[in-house]
Order: C-alpha cells, then structure tokens, then sequence
C-alpha cells in the first residue's frame, strides 16, 4: 500500500511533459492494492481529470454496470491508465508521453503483481503487449483472448477487451465486453483454486 501511495504522490508532483500544464488533477488510479485484477484503461478524461479518479465518467459506468453484472465489486480491484493526465479535448495519447508516463504504470503493476491484467482498448493492450514482445494487430482480433505473460516480470494472465468508451457509440461490442468480462472472470475464479 505504502508503494502505491509513493508513486501516487510521485505522478501528483509529476512535470515529465507537456500534460502537466493543461491537466485539472492527476489520475494515479485507485482500488484494492492486493487485488489480483488490474484493469488499465488509456488515459484521464474530462470527469477523470476533475475528479482526480479512474473511470468515473460515463464510460466507468457503463465499466461499473458490467463489473455488477459478472458479480465483481469495483472495490476489490485496482483501476488504472497508460496515461495518468489527460490529454487535451481527449485526443489519443503520444508516443513520447507514453514513453514519460508509463514507467509509473510499470511500477503500479510490480507491487501489485497481479494475476490477470485486463486491458480495455487498443492503446492499454498495444502498451502490454510491447512488454511482452509481442505484435498488435487490433484489439478485433485480440479482445477475449487468454495470453500468458512472463515477460513482465511475474506469471499472469493478460486478457484485452474492448474499451467501455467504445461500447457506449457501439451496442454490439458491450456483449463482447460482458463476454470478454465473464471469460476473465472464469479465470479468476480457477486460478485462485490452484
Ligand atoms: N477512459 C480511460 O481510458 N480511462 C479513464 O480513466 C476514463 C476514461
């Protein structure tokens, strides 16, 4: 706990690029810092960025709505984003803020070292799986698939799904989602047997 809490007040202070200037609060993440799921969105948006906290917008709605329905207590996990500012009018992150920013998230998920990482878009998974070694071909292809990872340092699992922005503009894809939620959770539930 203490750890997250030092990296959190490190990522408050934090002036490593241009986002610092126009960001309201930083978004460190928040949640269970013992949870064996960690969810990694892209980035703060305009409700984030006031509120200081992960997923609290309309996409965390729709978040909390399908953790409710596969019976996950938001509570239990840990919430976090590749970015931990948010970038002007919401545009897609930077490569060079993506590289300042994610040594924080590499932190993040080392105390935490949890057993299933859950990615919600293309950004978060093509971020994971540069870690891993391994190519993105579109999060079409990769949502609700099971990898196993080493490469970061620890055994887990790593599963991308689609971003709940995502499946507020496009009904189909919250299925795939509830699906994708509803796989990883079988995981969850095995893994802990073992
Ligand atoms: N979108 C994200 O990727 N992260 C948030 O925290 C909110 C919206």
């Amino acid at each position: 706990m203490r750890q997250l809490e030092k990296i959190a007040e490190e990522i408050r202070k934090c002036g490593r690029c241009g986002l610092s200037k126009t960001r309201r609060n930083p978004v460190p993440g928040e949640g269970n810092p013992d949870s064996t799921l960690v969810f990694i969105g892209e980035a703060p948006g305009y409700w984030e960025d006031v509120k200081g906290k992960p997923f609290v917008g309309a996409a965390g709605r729709l978040l909390d709505e399908i953790l409710e329905k596969v019976g996950i207590k938001r509570k239990d996990v840990f919430i976090t984003n590749v970015l931990k500012c948010r970038p002007p009018r919401n545009r897609d992150p930077r490569p060079e803020e993506v590289r300042v920013c994610t040594p924080f998230l590499d932190r993040q998920l080392k105390v935490i070292k949890p057993r299933i990482i859950m990615t919600l878009g293309r950004h978060s998974t093509a971020y994971i799986f540069s870690k891993m070694n391994m190519k993105f071909y579109g999060i079409t292809r990769v949502h609700g698939q099971i990898y196993e990872a080493e490469s970061l340092g620890w055994k887990c699992y790593v599963i991308p799904t689609f971003h709940p922005a995502a499946a507020l503009y496009n009904v189909n894809l919250r299925d795939d989602l509830l699906k994708d939620l509803l796989k990883m959770k079988s995981i969850l539930e095995t893994s802990e047997k073992t």
